[in-house]
């Protein structure tokens, strides 16, 4: 045996080459922290603006987020707007800090959430001063996870302008398909409300749907081969564009009472 080729050794050399590559590891994880979080911000504002249907393809995304969008923030119970909270930091975050949301009951929490921040952000869009678009963050429960979106509404407050999700762990081809384009495009047009009412009647319905029948514009294509995920898309926009969501912000804004 070679004296380098020691059991001591073997271990030294074992444990030192584990130290350098953890170090190596644990300093580019902390460097690439700060452009992780500017990606992941640039990624929440192109979503955002392509809910709103707002051309964002080779433009700069922050720039035009500025120029485009006001974020304000409301208390979901009053419907008013608000300061963003203290130690607030995302709707996410928020809703699992006791002081800062509340519990849903069973019978409340159709999109399996089990609590909502206190307080949520809304983004508009205003041209020539006038309120032009809402958009409203959603999630909800699916089959395997939580789906995070936006839903932009005209200003009439019922007609969908556009719909999309941003993050979630739906199987691809089947619940994935949320992010199919074509699906996509069928939202345009649809209302929410039925006139008068601030009960949503919007819903994801199997088989086809007869553009001209009574009733269409409440109707979307549920995902082919994934009835769970489409269920829970369902759910999770008649539970924010509900009661317990966003309706008391959205009658207030029709009233102009915000
Ligand atoms: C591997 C695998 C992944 C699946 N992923 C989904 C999914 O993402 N969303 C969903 O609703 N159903 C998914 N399903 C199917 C469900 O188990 C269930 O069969 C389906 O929701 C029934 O929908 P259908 O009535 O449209 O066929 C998956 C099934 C398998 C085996």
């Amino acid at each position: 045996m070679a004296a380098n080729d020691t059991i001591g050794r073997t271990i030294t050399v074992t444990i030192l080459l584990c130290v350098v590559c953890s170090v190596i590891v644990s300093t580019a994880a902390v460097l690439l922290r700060p452009m992780q979080v500017a990606n992941k911000e640039l990624d929440r504002q192109s979503n955002i603006l392509a809910a709103a249907k707002i051309d964002y393809q080779g433009r700069d995304v922050q720039k035009l987020f500025a120029e485009q969008i006001v974020t304000k923030y409301v208390n979901l119970k009053t419907g008013k707007y608000v300061e963003k909270p203290e130690g607030y930091q995302d709707s996410k975050r928020a809703a699992k800090n006791p002081d800062l949301s509340s519990a849903l009951t069973r019978q409340q929490d159709i999109a399996s959430i089990k609590r909502t921040a206190n307080v949520m952000p809304v983004y508009l869009v205003s041209r020539d001063k006038q309120l032009d678009k809402v958009i409203l963050p959603v999630h909800g429960y699916g089959l395997w996870s939580t789906l995070y979106g936006f839903l932009a509404l005209e200003n009439d407050l019922n007609t969908v302008v556009g719909f999309g999700f941003y993050s979630h762990g739906e199987t691809p081809g089947l619940g994935g398909e949320v992010d199919n384009p074509k699906w996509k495009s069928v939202w345009p047009g649809k209302k929410i409300y039925a006139e008068g009412s601030m009960e949503p009647k919007i819903s994801l319905v199997k088989g086809m749907i007869d553009p001209s029948a009574a009733g269409s514009e409440f109707k979307i294509d549920s995902l082919s081969g994934a009835t769970i995920t489409s269920n829970g898309v369902t759910n999770l926009v008649q539970f924010w564009m509900g009661e317990n969501g966003f309706a008391t912000f959205l009658t207030n804004l029709k009233a102009g009472e915000n």
